[in-house]
């Protein structure tokens, strides 16, 4: 995506060859600053913190911290080490799990002699996959997105699209999930407008999702996290697309926290709730996913304060509640698949079930009967 005119992924290999570049998201929209991992625990404490976020960059960020864990050390022993501090530095995106598999079963393939440039070489087809698939689904969503405006009354002025959370190409390496159709959508000149859910407590969807759409050029609005029910009460929702960062089996979504009663408010209104996931999202391992998803529980500080820039111009944290008051603070919640009107992946859009997932992925039906 562009910023300023200039093509920009959310990470990239340093000139150096070694380092891996980032953009601090704790510091977006007000600041853009790009930051340099030099090493496993750099790359280890960027995930936690959230400097990057979103499923599938977490995934490609643990990808690079393993090429930079390999610098120090490529023995065996490295590798699992290496892969269980990533694991551990969040719990919900699977992606993250996916990606750390995928680079173990690489490296202790190899020679240890070979491991540093096979690492660097794996993490960076872990990225450029990671866009061609959100391209992917930029395509097949546009397809449903035309298919539904084409379907509006005419002289209809804009296509109301509200989403959760960001999924945008700062929650992956490029395009985004549930945005990459309203970029293609907009791009093909479809009029859309989109409804941005502020996203609390972390505020993704105010700070990164209206960055991102201002950026493009789209037209949005940011609402308050409990207004999507109303608006599609008065008609003023088409379609309701959001991202994922694990989607079981079964078709059950988890999402950021606040989807689940968008989806249930999507339901009740009859407006269509999509959901955008990249293949590598899917947890084959997961039957059931209201049952068995680990919802990450984050610090009580970010539902206390808010972040923001204060009108000197200073970025800084204000506390909202009275001191001393106790705050939980749930990271995400699941969406049953019966509220979910369908899964737009980059191989076409499937019910949300496990026989509408498998009919895109057949693959996984051998694995699922072992
Ligand atoms: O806690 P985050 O910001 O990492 O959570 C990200 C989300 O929940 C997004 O909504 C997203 O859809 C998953 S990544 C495309």
């Amino acid at each position: 995506m562009k910023i300023n005119g200039k093509q920009h992924r959310s990470i990239w290999l340093n000139e150096d060859g070694l380092s891996v570049d980032i953009i601090d998201q704790t510091v977006l929209p007000h600041e853009l600053e790009i930051r340099t991992l030099c090493n496993l625990a750099e790359a280890a404490e960027a995930i936690t913190a959230m400097r990057v976020r979103g499923a599938p960059l977490i995934g490609a960020t643990a990808a690079y911290g393993m090429a930079l864990a390999m610098r120090d050390q490529a023995d065996d022993d490295s590798i699992d080490q290496a892969a269980r501090l990533l694991l551990a530095t969040r719990p919900t995106a699977v992606n993250l799990r996916w990606a750390l598999s995928r680079m173990c079963e690489v490296l202790h393939a190899v020679d240890p002699a070979e491991r540093i440039a096979v690492a660097y070489q794996t993490a960076a087809q872990i990225c450029d996959e990671d866009v061609d698939i959100n391209f992917r689904i930029g395509q097949h969503g546009l397809g449903l997105i035309q298919t539904l405006w084409k379907a509006r009354s005419p002289g209809t002025d804009a296509f109301h699209i509200l989403t959760h959370c960001n999924a945008g190409w700062l929650a992956t390496v490029d395009w985004g999930t549930a945005l990459a159709p309203i970029y293609q959508a907009h791009d093909a000149g479809i009029p859309v407008h989109v409804w941005v859910d502020e996203t609390r407590p972390r505020n993704q969807g105010a700070a990164l999702t209206a960055w991102e759409l201002d950026a493009h050029g789209v037209a949005h609005d940011v609402i308050v996290d409990n207004a999507g029910g109303h608006l599609m009460q008065k008609g003023l929702v088409d379609l309701c697309i959001t991202g994922t960062d694990r989607t079981a089996r079964n078709g059950d979504v988890c999402n950021k926290i606040g989807t689940y009663l968008k989806a249930l408010a999507a339901k009740d209104n009859e407006v269509p709730f999509y959901v955008a996931l990249p293949g590598p999202t899917i947890d084959w391992q997961m039957a059931d996913g209201v049952a068995g998803m680990p919802i990450e529980e984050r610090e009580s500080s970010e539902v206390t304060r808010v972040w923001g820039r204060l009108p000197s111009g200073e970025n800084s944290q204000v506390q909202i509640t009275p001191a001393g008051v106790t705050a939980r603070n749930y990271a995400f919640d699941v969406s049953p698949a019966r509220l979910i009107t369908g899964l737009v992946t980059e191989r076409g859009i499937c019910d949300a079930s496990e026989q509408g997932l498998l009919s895109l992925y057949p693959e996984q039906g051998g694995f699922l009967d072992d």
